[in-house]
Protein backbone atom coordinates (compact mmCIF):
# COMPACT_ATOMS: atom_id res chain seq x y z
CA UNK A 1 0.00 0.00 0.00
CA UNK A 2 1.33 3.64 -0.81
CA UNK A 3 0.15 6.33 1.02
CA UNK A 4 0.48 10.18 0.12
CA UNK A 5 0.21 12.67 2.51
CA UNK A 6 -0.88 16.10 0.65
CA UNK A 7 -0.47 19.04 2.38
CA UNK A 8 -0.67 22.21 1.76
CA UNK A 9 0.94 24.81 4.86
CA UNK A 10 2.08 28.37 4.35
CA UNK A 11 3.48 28.70 8.30
CA UNK A 12 4.47 25.11 8.78
CA UNK A 13 2.00 23.79 11.54
CA UNK A 14 -0.13 21.68 8.64
CA UNK A 15 3.41 20.29 7.49
CA UNK A 16 4.14 19.31 11.08
CA UNK A 17 1.34 17.31 11.62
CA UNK A 18 1.71 15.93 8.50
CA UNK A 19 5.22 14.54 9.03
CA UNK A 20 4.54 13.09 12.54
CA UNK A 21 1.89 11.24 10.48
CA UNK A 22 4.52 10.32 7.77
CA UNK A 23 6.98 8.96 10.84
CA UNK A 24 4.57 7.27 12.50
CA UNK A 25 3.14 5.00 9.38
CA UNK A 26 6.66 4.55 8.63
CA UNK A 27 7.40 2.74 11.83
CA UNK A 28 4.44 0.67 11.27
CA UNK A 29 6.53 -0.44 7.90
CA UNK A 30 4.12 1.40 5.62
CA UNK A 31 5.32 2.84 2.23
CA UNK A 32 4.50 6.83 3.37
CA UNK A 33 5.44 10.39 1.32
CA UNK A 34 4.51 14.20 2.22
CA UNK A 35 3.99 15.96 -0.65
CA UNK A 36 3.67 19.60 -0.35
CA UNK A 37 0.82 21.74 -2.44
CA UNK A 38 2.83 24.62 -3.43
CA UNK A 39 1.04 27.34 -5.12
CA UNK A 40 2.90 30.33 -7.62
CA UNK A 41 1.04 32.71 -5.16
CA UNK A 42 0.10 31.93 -1.36
CA UNK A 43 -1.22 35.35 -0.55
CA UNK A 44 -4.23 34.65 1.36
CA UNK A 45 -6.35 36.96 -0.90
CA UNK A 46 -5.35 35.24 -4.08
CA UNK A 47 -8.07 35.38 -6.07
CA UNK A 48 -8.74 31.56 -8.25
CA UNK A 49 -7.39 30.35 -11.21
CA UNK A 50 -4.39 29.62 -8.96
CA UNK A 51 -1.22 28.34 -10.41
CA UNK A 52 0.71 25.56 -8.73
CA UNK A 53 4.22 25.46 -8.86
CA UNK A 54 3.99 22.11 -7.59
CA UNK A 55 0.52 19.74 -7.96
CA UNK A 56 0.58 16.89 -6.00
CA UNK A 57 -0.46 14.38 -8.50
CA UNK A 58 -3.11 11.57 -6.60
CA UNK A 59 -2.87 8.63 -8.84
CA UNK A 60 0.33 7.00 -7.55
CA UNK A 61 -1.48 6.32 -3.64
CA UNK A 62 -3.79 3.70 -2.42
CA UNK A 63 -4.92 6.28 0.97
CA UNK A 64 -4.52 9.47 0.57
CA UNK A 65 -4.49 12.16 3.49
CA UNK A 66 -5.78 15.77 2.89
CA UNK A 67 -4.15 18.73 5.53
CA UNK A 68 -4.71 22.17 4.89
CA UNK A 69 -4.91 24.98 7.32
CA UNK A 70 -8.60 27.16 7.61
CA UNK A 71 -8.26 30.44 6.14
CA UNK A 72 -11.42 33.06 7.39
CA UNK A 73 -13.70 30.28 9.06
CA UNK A 74 -12.98 27.80 5.40
CA UNK A 75 -10.99 25.84 3.68
CA UNK A 76 -7.95 27.82 2.21
CA UNK A 77 -8.43 28.94 -1.23
CA UNK A 78 -5.24 27.09 -2.58
CA UNK A 79 -6.71 24.10 -0.74
CA UNK A 80 -10.13 24.39 -2.84
CA UNK A 81 -8.40 25.25 -5.78
CA UNK A 82 -6.07 22.50 -5.87
CA UNK A 83 -8.54 19.78 -4.68
CA UNK A 84 -10.51 20.85 -7.98
CA UNK A 85 -7.68 20.82 -10.10
CA UNK A 86 -6.68 16.88 -9.45
CA UNK A 87 -8.14 13.73 -11.20
CA UNK A 88 -10.31 10.93 -9.98
CA UNK A 89 -10.33 9.54 -6.47
CA UNK A 90 -11.95 6.52 -7.30
CA UNK A 91 -11.38 3.32 -5.18
CA UNK A 92 -8.82 5.26 -3.09
CA UNK A 93 -9.24 5.76 0.64
CA UNK A 94 -9.23 9.20 2.21
CA UNK A 95 -8.85 11.23 5.15
CA UNK A 96 -8.48 14.71 5.92
CA UNK A 97 -7.30 17.29 8.65
CA UNK A 98 -7.19 20.75 9.12
CA UNK A 99 -5.12 22.96 11.02
CA UNK A 100 -6.60 26.13 12.57
CA UNK A 101 -5.75 28.66 15.20
CA UNK A 102 -8.18 29.25 17.52
CA UNK A 103 -9.88 26.28 20.16
CA UNK A 104 -13.47 27.36 19.97
CA UNK A 105 -16.07 25.43 18.21
CA UNK A 106 -17.55 28.03 15.22
CA UNK A 107 -14.08 29.10 13.96
CA UNK A 108 -14.02 27.22 10.88
CA UNK A 109 -12.79 23.46 11.10
CA UNK A 110 -16.05 21.56 10.54
CA UNK A 111 -16.85 23.82 7.41
CA UNK A 112 -13.45 23.26 5.80
CA UNK A 113 -13.61 19.66 6.54
CA UNK A 114 -16.90 19.73 4.67
CA UNK A 115 -15.48 21.17 2.52
CA UNK A 116 -12.58 18.90 1.87
CA UNK A 117 -15.45 15.96 1.56
CA UNK A 118 -17.51 17.50 -0.55
CA UNK A 119 -14.44 18.19 -3.32
CA UNK A 120 -13.52 14.35 -2.44
CA UNK A 121 -17.01 13.59 -3.43
CA UNK A 122 -16.62 15.42 -6.56
CA UNK A 123 -14.01 13.40 -7.69
CA UNK A 124 -15.53 9.84 -6.79
CA UNK A 125 -13.99 9.38 -3.80
CA UNK A 126 -15.15 9.49 -0.22
CA UNK A 127 -13.63 10.68 3.02
CA UNK A 128 -13.42 8.01 5.71
CA UNK A 129 -12.62 10.40 8.60
CA UNK A 130 -12.02 14.04 9.39
CA UNK A 131 -9.68 15.14 12.00
CA UNK A 132 -9.24 19.18 13.37
CA UNK A 133 -6.22 20.51 15.03
CA UNK A 134 -6.69 23.62 17.59
CA UNK A 135 -2.91 24.72 17.09
CA UNK A 136 -3.78 26.81 20.56
CA UNK A 137 -4.98 24.55 22.51
CA UNK A 138 -3.53 22.24 25.44
CA UNK A 139 -5.13 19.66 23.80
CA UNK A 140 -3.37 20.11 20.74
CA UNK A 141 -1.04 16.87 21.34
CA UNK A 142 -4.11 14.82 21.93
CA UNK A 143 -5.71 16.05 18.48
CA UNK A 144 -2.64 14.71 16.93
CA UNK A 145 -1.97 11.98 18.69
CA UNK A 146 -5.70 10.28 18.28
CA UNK A 147 -5.44 11.50 14.21
CA UNK A 148 -2.20 9.21 13.70
CA UNK A 149 -3.75 6.62 16.33
CA UNK A 150 -7.19 6.80 13.91
CA UNK A 151 -5.17 6.63 10.57
CA UNK A 152 -3.15 3.82 11.83
CA UNK A 153 -6.08 1.73 12.19
CA UNK A 154 -6.70 1.83 8.38
CA UNK A 155 -3.21 0.35 7.45
C1 LIG B 1 -5.46 34.38 6.24
C2 LIG B 1 -5.63 33.51 7.43
C3 LIG B 1 -6.90 33.27 7.93
C4 LIG B 1 -7.09 32.46 9.06
N1 LIG B 1 -8.36 32.22 9.50
C5 LIG B 1 -8.56 31.40 10.58
C6 LIG B 1 -9.89 31.09 11.04
O1 LIG B 1 -10.89 31.51 10.46
N2 LIG B 1 -10.02 30.29 12.13
C7 LIG B 1 -8.93 29.79 12.80
O2 LIG B 1 -9.12 29.09 13.79
N3 LIG B 1 -7.67 30.05 12.37
C8 LIG B 1 -7.45 30.83 11.28
N4 LIG B 1 -6.16 31.09 10.84
C9 LIG B 1 -5.03 30.44 11.52
C10 LIG B 1 -4.53 29.22 10.76
O3 LIG B 1 -5.58 28.37 10.34
C11 LIG B 1 -3.57 28.37 11.62
O4 LIG B 1 -2.53 29.16 12.11
C12 LIG B 1 -3.05 27.18 10.83
O5 LIG B 1 -2.55 26.21 11.73
C13 LIG B 1 -1.93 27.59 9.86
O6 LIG B 1 -1.52 26.45 9.15
P1 LIG B 1 -0.13 26.39 8.37
O7 LIG B 1 0.95 26.74 9.36
O8 LIG B 1 -0.02 25.01 7.89
O9 LIG B 1 -0.19 27.39 7.24
C14 LIG B 1 -5.96 31.89 9.71
C15 LIG B 1 -4.67 32.14 9.21
C16 LIG B 1 -4.51 32.94 8.09
C17 LIG B 1 -3.10 33.19 7.55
Amino acid sequence: MKIGIIVFSKTNNTFLVGERLKIALEEKGVDAEIQRIIPENDDPGVKPPIVFINKPDVSPYDMIIFGSPVWAFSLAIVMKEYLEQISSLEGKTVFSFVTKQLPSKLTGGTKANREIKSAVVSKNGTVKKSFIISWKNKKRENEISNLVAEILKSV
